[in-house]
């Protein structure tokens, strides 16, 4: 009975994450970065957030797969190294095994303890694929070690569906994909595969991130539950409202944490006082257009970008060429 390799990368120390939370919660506009959103509590309210009604990405990303994998698989490189970045439980890289066959299927995620027990079921189902969990924090940048395979054998698809792209600023989205254009290697037919969320009507947009059951409101307070544990603070829930905005110049929805009253937080060898109504920035969600995006990736260094969208034109998943 093979089982995966498993691999982790260099983790950020919990001295090093306390001191960039403290740090970043004493600047005069408070943020935390969007990853501390997914300890175990809030990964299942994201997995809530994706049954909604409201929240439309994950499964119009799903139905355009349903709809369009047949063509898609035409463009798709077979008997590829499969790299799924924010691999999780790897089930949306499974549902391309059929299809595609790789000979590789490279699971990547910010830690190893996640991906362990995906893969040990995956491996057991498809014995035949020689797969790897890679523990690594690619938001600043994707670097693959040498055993995720020689860029040079077998074509690369690079997977990183869900737009979790969206959590980029622009220029960070450019430099990212810059990285990952590196990763494809020099094999002919690599590229990347990623799933994008369009800009669209403001009400629908507002609604998928402040739903009427208050799953988000819970998912985005959350992360002061998890923050308090990282950096030792004091932060009562209670405190903090869920605002979701959506900011139609820049395309991107804002979540923040609003003081509902005057709030001091402290921690070991420090405190900090929030007025009523400041805020903690906890999320960006950029929204693009087809033509920006696919003007994105090809600043990138990407040749040529294939874009499918649901009917309504929701969300896209673009192939995007090496
Ligand atoms: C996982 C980053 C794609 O931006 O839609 C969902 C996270 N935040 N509801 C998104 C999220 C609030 C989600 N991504």
């Amino acid at each position: 009975m093979s089982l995966p390799r498993l691999l982790q990368l260099h983790q950020e120390s919990p001295a090093a994450i306390r001191a960039e939370l403290l740090q970043n919660l004493q600047t005069p506009q408070a943020h935390v970065s969007p990853k501390y959103l997914y300890d175990a509590l809030g990964s299942r309210l994201f997995e809530a957030i994706t049954e909604l009604p409201e929240y439309y990405p994950t499964r119009t990303e799903a139905a355009i797969f349903s709809a369009c994998l047949p063509e898609m698989t035409r463009h798709l490189p077979h008997d590829a190294t499969l790299i799924d970045l924010g691999a999780g439980n790897c089930a949306k890289a499974e549902r391309l095994f059929e299809a595609l066959a790789p000979r590789r299927y490279v699971a990547v995620d910010i830690s190893v303890d996640f991906l362990r027990a995906a893969l040990a079921r995956l491996q057991r189902e498809h014995p035949r694929i020689d797969m790897l969990g890679l523990g690594t924090d690619f938001s600043s940048g994707l670097a693959l070690p040498p055993e995720a395979g020689r860029a040079e054998d077998a074509a690369r698809l690079l997977f990183y569906p869900g737009s979790s792209i969206g959590n980029f600023m622009p220029h960070a989205a450019l430099t990212f994909l810059r990285s990952v254009h590196a990763a494809c290697g020099s094999a002919p037919g690599s590229g990347l595969l990623i799933g994008v969320d369009l800009v669209k009507d403001a009400v629908e947009l507002q609604a998928a991130y402040d739903d009427a059951l208050g799953v988000t409101a819970a998912f985005n307070k959350n992360l002061l539950l998890h923050v308090n544990r990282l950096a030792g603070t004091d932060f009562r829930v209670a405190d903090w409202q869920h605002v979701a905005l959506y900011d139609t110049e820049h395309h991107r929805i804002e979540m923040h944490l609003e003081a509902v009253r005057a709030a001091r937080v402290s921690w070991p060898e420090g405190a900090r006082t929030f007025a009523a109504g400041e805020r903690i920035h906890t999320e960006n969600s950029y929204k693009w257009t087809p033509a920006g995006f696919t003007k994105l990736l090809q600043d990138a260094g990407f040749r040529s970008a294939t874009v499918w969208t649901d009917p309504a034109a929701r969300f896209a998943v673009v192939w995007a060429q090496a």
